[in-house]
């Protein structure tokens, strides 16, 4: 019984992580935009993705680069309006790929008419849509909790003397999940969207909604590394009362039950934390996010065999039946998988990996180019995060812009308008359009997993099942679902190695290198360095 036939959308498909400022600029401002998108359509379809993620578009003032919402129902002019976002998505669906937007629930920009009304005074019946709390009896901020950026978690206002939470920018106040008015808010813009046609959210640090009720200090984080800048605050600490409060679940499942009334929309979350928390977010009753965002294969995971199966064995004991599993490599926030990874040759292995374990995988743009992370020069920084916590933690180095061709600008925007972050040095020969023409370039490599993937039940909806003894820096499992069986074996090594797997009879179907298709593989499999294999054996 093959049990691919059952699944959704949002199981079977690949997520592609578009970051709208850097895909394509179709307005000569250096910044890409909604239009660039619906450009790139055809691209994304050909590529053989099923699902495009935007991170956010929403109209603001960007101190955060869009995660800083002044109305969540509308289209910043910099991206485009409604209408080319409603013009998107029925392009998109026309070529059968779903369209899932960034939501951010958590905090607002001070510019949303929400904040502007609560800060203006304390009687405003908006007050209590954000966090505001009067001064320590020193004057000083309410607790000790510091914002990711660097510096306190609260700012004083001087209008109305109290301060408000924000754990983030100053410019990022938290909004208040524990007045039934601001949740019935959100859920309003979650309906927005589905009335629009959008398939699926994700969702914006969505273990941080609610804080702690008496908002206690935190106490000093143990493991904190010696040489944190000053005003790192928050690293300082242990993070037990701002986030994953046991109160969030049953707001989750308000949320879900808001997606719910719309037929198969998809709940996907940003979390991180312990496992045994993060696994609480798919719900009881699997009744919470269809995919709480899996980040371990990247979150401080080197380039390692034992330790990513260790990763996916610990997180695939931990799922309870109803879940489905994810993975993730990269985004907006992290290093690139490139530059994380060391390389190509491991970055084609990781790219083997992501596409052929159980679960739904989320590529982040220009992954395929195995784009690195660019350089920016110091006064170039633009991300708070680096502005504030310096040069080496900005995220502007993986934010860079999409490399169509070897055009000046690479086709991302004008020849003569400078782009809103540099293109990397490499780019008349890292781009779309040569490597398009490289049958054995990484664009490819992508390719032909997304394609063999899409048609492979194994390894849509298969079981995982890994395998032991080889050698230690290889990482082999099969996956199976009736009589579609692969084997994957992975060389995490730059030298060779010989993987014997009793029994084993079938084909290769893919190489990392992609030159041994349809090479016999009967019981031993001869792996170059950095080379990932599929053996097709059966129905495959
Ligand atoms: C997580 C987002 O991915 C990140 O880019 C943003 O800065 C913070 N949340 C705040 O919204």
């Amino acid at each position: 019984m093959q049990r691919t036939k059952q699944l959704h959308w949002w199981q079977r498909g690949v997520v592609y992580q578009i970051y709208p400022r850097s895909f394509q600029d179709t307005t000569g401002n250096g910044v890409g935009d909604l239009q660039g998108v619906i450009d790139r359509l055809d691209y994304l379809a050909d590529f053989g993705v099923d699902a495009l993620w935007l991170s956010p578009f929403y109209p603001s003032p960007m101190i955060d680069f869009g995660y800083d919402v002044a109305d969540y129902c509308d289209v910043d002019p910099l991206f485009g309006d409604l209408a080319a976002f409603d013009r998107l998505v029925a392009a998109a669906h026309a070529r059968s790929l779903k369209i899932i937007i960034d939501w951010v629930p958590n905090h607002s920009s001070d510019q949303h008419r929400w904040f502007l009304e609560s800060r203006s005074r304390r009687d405003n019946p908006k007050r209590d849509w954000y966090i505001w709390r009067d001064p320590a009896p020193d004057g000083g901020p309410p607790n000790n909790w510091g914002s990711f950026f660097g510096g306190p978690a609260w700012t004083f206002d001087e209008a109305t003397g109290q301060y408000y939470l924000h754990q983030f920018c100053p410019e990022q106040p938290e909004l208040n999940w524990r007045n039934p008015d601001v949740r019935a808010a959100m859920y309003d813009t979650l309906r927005f969207w589905m009335e629009r046609g959008v398939d699926g959210f994700r969702m914006d640090v969505i273990g941080l909604l609610l804080k702690d009720e008496e908002l206690r200090d935190n106490p000093p984080n143990p493991d904190a590394p010696p040489d944190l800048p000053e005003n790192d605050l928050f690293s300082r600490l242990h993070q037990v009362h701002n986030m994953f409060l046991d109160e969030n679940h049953a707001v989750m499942r308000e949320i879900r039950a808001v997606l719910d009334e719309y037929p198969d929309r998809c709940a996907i979350g940003e979390l991180w934390g312990p496992l045994e928390e993060w696994v609480r977010y798919y719900g009881p009753q699997g009744d919470e996010l269809h995919l709480p965002f899996n980040f371990r294969l990247m979150d401080g995971m080197a380039w390692n065999a034992p330790q990513m199966r260790a990763s996916v064995d610990a997180m695939e004991a931990a799922l309870p039946d109803f879940a489905w599993p994810n993975y993730v490599l990269g985004n907006h926030d992290r290093m690139r998988l490139v530059t994380r990874f060391g390389g190509e040759g491991p970055a084609r292995v990781a790219a083997m990996l992501l596409l052929t374990l159980r679960g739904t995988p989320t590529l982040y743009y220009a992954d395929e180019l195995a784009l690195p992370d660019v350089p920016i020069p110091p006064e170039k920084i633009q991300d708070p995060q680096g502005v504030n916590l310096g040069p080496e933690r900005t995220r502007d180095v993986c934010r860079t812009p999409m490399q169509w061709d070897a055009a000046p600008n690479a086709g991302f925007c004008p020849p003569d308008v400078e782009p809103w972050l540099p293109l990397s040095a490499d780019y008349e020969t890292r781009n779309v359009a040569v490597f398009a023409e490289q049958p054995a370039s990484i664009l490819n490599l992508y390719r032909r997993l997304l394609a063999y993937r899409r048609a492979t039940p194994a390894l849509l909806g298969g079981s995982y099942t890994p395998v032991d003894g080889g050698p230690d820096d290889c990482y082999i499992y099969w996956r199976e679902d009736g009589d579609s069986r692969c084997l994957i074996a992975l060389n995490f090594s730059a030298e060779p190695r010989a993987v014997t797997v009793p029994g084993l009879k079938g084909q290769l179907a893919l190489s990392t290198h992609l030159d041994r298709e349809g090479e016999a593989a009967e019981g031993e499999i001869e792996l170059r360095g950095n080379e990932g294999v599929i053996v097709a054996v059966g129905a495959a």
